[in-house]
């Protein structure tokens, strides 16, 4: 089976690098060439300098790029994977966009005879890394099923929720719950530091009981040091949350602690912090409470 991989940033070059330690033969291809010639070197597999060298031989094309114009552009541009790909052959989208995007692009392929999955993670750098994501899928039943055991290489919990738009639904409840969460974790952080406990005891202590989580557990050393330049990008964020909100008007509905908290990361990004992970909502009150 023949694999081609578009998009190796933060997620894509571990997630990419699975696929070749199981043994597939992967053909990768990023727009800035020399991450896909580093890449190539470190596992010992090739690399294209456009995605028709990439993908026309391709079995299932994968990609993580960035939002829904990115995705486009990979996938409908002139140099395009609709343009390229063989007839059969299964694009799994693992970036986070918009179930209409999505949509929309697996329409155009279905014309072509290319099948399209919208595939967007959860799990982070780390899971990434560690091929642990957790995978939700929007297919028809049959192609899900095609590549379920080509995801086993870096997911842990895949699972098919229905039709394609489906997999960025799912994404966009991940992304309400955990805009929330974040900043919860960012006051309680604050609220230690401002206490006068010692804040690790205090983070050892409460992640391992009712209020740990994903984001406690694996945040909290980080954000006690300060350290944001890895991880979620907060740019990254604030396109999902848009997404996340965008949907939810289209139902009628409000939701009133992802907006607010949107609003914050809207703060990081005017003060050239987009880049930073998200878990940096810590130093906005930080930063908030010295400007005062
Ligand atoms: N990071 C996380 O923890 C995380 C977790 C879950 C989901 N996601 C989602 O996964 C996706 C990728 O995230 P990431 O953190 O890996 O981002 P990233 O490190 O910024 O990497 C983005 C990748 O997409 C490529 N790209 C972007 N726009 C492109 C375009 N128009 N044409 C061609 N290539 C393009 C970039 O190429 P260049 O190298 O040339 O810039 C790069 O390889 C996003 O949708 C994000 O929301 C991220």
């Amino acid at each position: 089976m023949k694999l081609a991989f578009i998009g190796l940033g933060n997620m894509g070059y571990p997630m990419a690098g699975h696929l070749a330690h199981q043994g597939y033969d992967v053909t990768v291809f990023n727009r800035t060439t020399h991450k896909a010639i580093k890449w190539a070197a470190e596992y010992g597999q090739g690399y294209a300098a456009t995605i028709q060298r990439a993908v026309h031989k391709a079995d299932i094309i994968f990609s993580c790029v960035g939002n829904d114009d990115d995705l486009r552009a990979v996938t409908l541009g002139t140099e395009g994977v609709l343009h390229h790909a063989k007839s059969g052959a299964i694009m799994v989208d693992h970036s986070t966009v918009s179930a209409e995007c999505s949509k929309q692009i697996a329409q155009l392929f279905a014309q072509k005879h290319i099948h399209f999955v919208d595939a967007p993670v959860s799990g982070g750098q780390l899971g990434a890394q560690k091929g642990q994501l957790s995978i939700m899928c929007g297919a028809e039943t049959h192609i899900f099923n095609a590549i379920e055991p080509v995801l086993k290489s870096y997911g842990k919990t895949i699972v098919h929720m229905g039709e394609v738009g489906s997999g960025q639904l799912t994404k966009m409840v991940n992304q309400i719950c955990v805009a929330g969460l974040l900043q919860g974790l960012a006051e309680g952080i604050y609220f230690a530091q401002q206490a006068g406990i010692d804040v690790h005891k205090a983070m050892s202590v409460i992640s391992q009981g009712a209020a740990s989580s994903w984001q406690m557990v694996n945040r909290y050393p980080t954000m006690l040091n300060g350290e944001y330049h890895f991880g979620f990008a907060v740019d990254w964020m604030r396109k999902d949350l848009d997404i996340c909100l965008a949907e939810a008007a289209k139902n009628g509905l409000k939701l009133p602690v992802t907006q607010t908290v949107n609003g914050f990361y809207q703060e990081l990004q005017q003060l050239g912090n987009g880049r930073l992970d998200t878990s940096s909502l810590l130093l906005r009150l930080q930063q908030i409470s010295s400007a005062d």
